[in-house]
This record gives structure tokens, sequence and C-alpha cells, in this order.
């Protein structure tokens, strides 16, 4: 007998479409998750920063509050996927010391803390002596830090995984490796399905596109715009060993360019170590407008370990293990697209660019939401509608090339 007709198509086995599928699953509803390499794009470089506060920047008041949003929904999310899996997500509350290499730098950060006590965002300058108490391993030519007490992090590999094992579990879902070739219409223009690349179409009365980048290709000739666009980020995976990884997230401005360094517990992580002498230290992020082409630049790698050790000089020490180039979902206004579109059996859960990873949670909470008619109840999604680009009678769409 043929497996019943599913509920939803979620196209994208990213965190994002993973999580979507997911959630969807655990409310009864029949999934079918399509993607030819699960978590092989952006949630393959993250480095799993839940830093709302970090990464808010001047005129992104709506982002701010959305990731606020997104971050509270982790816990419970992690707290999930471990009962149903075993699997610990590497999340930690652990805070964010966000650093400055020089006077500039430091000036900086310090009209970044003025707005986010504007916006009500919990931060603190440090005098110099406190920043050290708090991470001993602080290079003695930083000029000043910042606290930020609720900016945490998850492991994003290990979250995916969980979210696959968890899928595989789950009598209703389906992952299926196959690329989405197109979505299938019927008369009256409603989604009704998707077509991979085997020529097998999984009919359902609802489609979620999850995407990223990749997204407006999907979409192209639907009347519905999703202008997204891949900003290629670049991150290294160190062995640091103990004496070398820091003991919480480090961000920074060195010389005006940011960079982050992310500390993964003793035996935790996918660099090569299982055991207490190793610890997985991720070194992030380039941020260029460009294709996801997958090789690594000579100058993204030393300009990222050059401002790494800059902060943290021990990271010298500390073995290269990985560089992991990948795309991230850009949208003209740097939020996402969640949730229904104006198409009937069309919902997306895309453009997160810099926040795939925090706002998971939120995005399948909300996508499920929209699909079973529920209220999501979260203010903030009202910046992330789905068809905010949408103007008109759109009949074809500029769903490439749509770029700031
Ligand atoms: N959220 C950090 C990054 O995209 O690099």
């Amino acid at each position: 007998m043929s497996d019943p007709q599913p509920d939803l198509v979620v196209v994208g086995a990213g965190i994002v479409g993973a999580a979507v599928a997911w959630r969807a699953a655990r409310e009864q509803l029949r999934v079918v998750l399509l993607d030819p390499a699960p978590g092989d794009g952006a949630t393959r470089a993250a480095a799993g920063m839940l830093a709302p506060v970090a990464e808010s920047w001047f005129g992104e008041e709506p982002a701010a509050r959305l990731g606020v949003a997104g971050a509270a929904r982790w816990p419970a999310f992690a707290r999930d996927l471990a009962d149903a899996t075993g699997l610990d997500v590497g999340l930690r509350a652990v805070g964010t010391l966000v650093t400055a290499y020089d006077g500039d730098d430091l000036g900086e950060l310090r009209r970044t803390v003025a707005l986010h006590r504007t916006w009500g965002l919990d931060s603190t300058e440090l005098t110099h002596a406190d920043a050290r108490r708090l991470e001993p391993l602080l290079g003695p030519r930083v000029r000043g830090a910042v606290h930020a007490p609720s900016d945490h992090v998850a492991d994003p590999r290990a979250a995916h995984d969980a979210l696959l094992a968890a899928l595989g579990a789950a009598p209703r879902a389906t992952v299926v490796r196959q690329r989405a070739r197109r979505l299938r219409t019927d008369a009256t223009g409603a989604v009704v399905g998707v077509e991979d690349a085997a020529g097998t179409t999984h009919r359902a009365p609802a489609v979620v596109v999850a995407t990223g980048w990749q997204a407006g290709d999907l979409l192209d000739g639907l009347p519905v715009s999703v202008p997204v666009r891949p900003v290629r980020g670049q991150t290294l995976r160190l062995d640091a060993g103990p004496g070398a990884a820091p003991r919480q997230v480090v961000r920074g401005l060195v010389q005006g360019r940011p960079v982050y360094v992310v500390p993964r517990d003793a035996g935790t992580g996918t660099g090569p170590g299982t055991t207490p002498e190793h610890r997985e230290v991720v070194v992030g992020a380039t941020s260029e407008e460009g294709p996801d082409d997958r090789r690594a630049t000579a100058g993204g790698v030393f300009a990222l370990l050059r401002d790494a050790r800059a902060l943290l000089p021990g990271l010298d020490e500390a073995a290269l293990v990985e560089a992991t180039p990948r795309a991230r979902p850009g949208t003209p206004d740097n939020l996402p697209l969640i949730g229904p579109t104006g198409v009937p059996g069309l919902h997306l859960a895309t453009g997160h660019y810099r926040n795939g990873v925090l706002l998971a949670p939120l995005t399948a909470d909300a996508v499920v939401a929209g699909l079973l008619g529920r209220d999501p109840d979260v203010p903030a999604l009202a910046a992330a509608d789905a068809g905010r680009f949408t103007t008109g009678n759109l009949t074809t769409a500029p769903n490439r090339g749509a770029h700031r």
C-alpha cells in the first residue's frame, strides 16, 4: 500500500526546514522533508551564537526584537529535542564578551552599548580587570569589553543531528534525499505539491519553502516576491585543547572588522576530539556578497585567524581542522520571510541571513501555527511577514537578482 498523502512538504532540510518539519510532525501532521544533502548549507558553517544583543545594529530594532523572541524559544526547543532523542544540542547559557581591540573599536562598542540601553537590551561595559576575570585568555592589547549576559550559544550541527534523529523516529515524517525541481500548482494557482529531481511528485495541501538563499529560484514565476540573495560566510574550526579555548563566546571588533570565537564544551562539537584534551572552537565569520563558492579563500582564512588571535593570542596553539564557506540567505531588510504567502498552499521559512540558528525554533513554531490556523502570538513576527515584498498584481515575481 502506498503511503498516504502528506499534509505538508517542507523543501530544504537545514536547521530551519528540519525544525519546521519536526514541529509539524509533533502536531500530528504527516510531513515529507525534501533535501539532497540535509544540513549541508548555511547550517554547516554556523557557529550557533544566539546573540540578539551583540548582533543588534542601528536601524534594525525589529530584527533585534525578533532575535530576542527567538532566543526565548531555545531552552524549550533544546529540552524537547533532548527528550525526543537523548541528544545534547549544546545549548549553553554562557553569555558573550564583546571586545574592542583599539581605541576606535572601543568608541564603536560604546555607541552600541548606548543603542542597547535605548532598546532595553542587556549589556554592560566592563573594566579591563573584570573582562579578564571573565575571560583570562583575553589578549593584553584589547582596549575594552562589554558583557552581554543573555547572548548564549548552541551547537548547530548537534541540533541538526538531533532534528534528523527525531524525524527518523517520528512515524509521520519522511526525509527524502532529493532536490526539489519545481512546485506544482493547480488551475486556481494554489500550490499543491512539489516535484523532485527524480520526477516524483509529492502532493500536499501545504508546502513550506525553506531553501535559504535558493528559495527565489524555486518560486520563480509565482506571484510572490522573495528577494533572497547569497551572502557568503566562512567559518573555521580549531581544535584548541584545554589551555587555549576561551571559557565563553568572545566577539570583537579588530580595527573595524568583526570576528567571533565560539568554544564548545570538551568532548562535544564535531571536531576530531572526543576527549577532554580537545575543545572545538569556531572562528567566524566573513561576510561577502556573492555566490555559494565552497572553496575557502586565503584572504578570508588569514583575516579570521589574524583577528581571532589579536583578541585571544592563545589560539596560536590550536590546530586548524576545518574551513567551511557557505552562503547565508540575505534579504533587502535583513529580516526573514516567515509564514503564509498570498499564494494558497505556499508558506515560507527563509531569508534568515545571520540568524538561522537563533530563529529556527521560533520560525518552526510560527510556521506550524500558520499551517494550523493558530495565532503565533509573537508581535515581533510582523516584521518577518512573508508577503512584504509582494506588491500589486504581480504575475511573475522578481525572485532572482533582486538585490539591495
Ligand atoms: N550569526 C553570525 C554569522 O552569520 O556570521
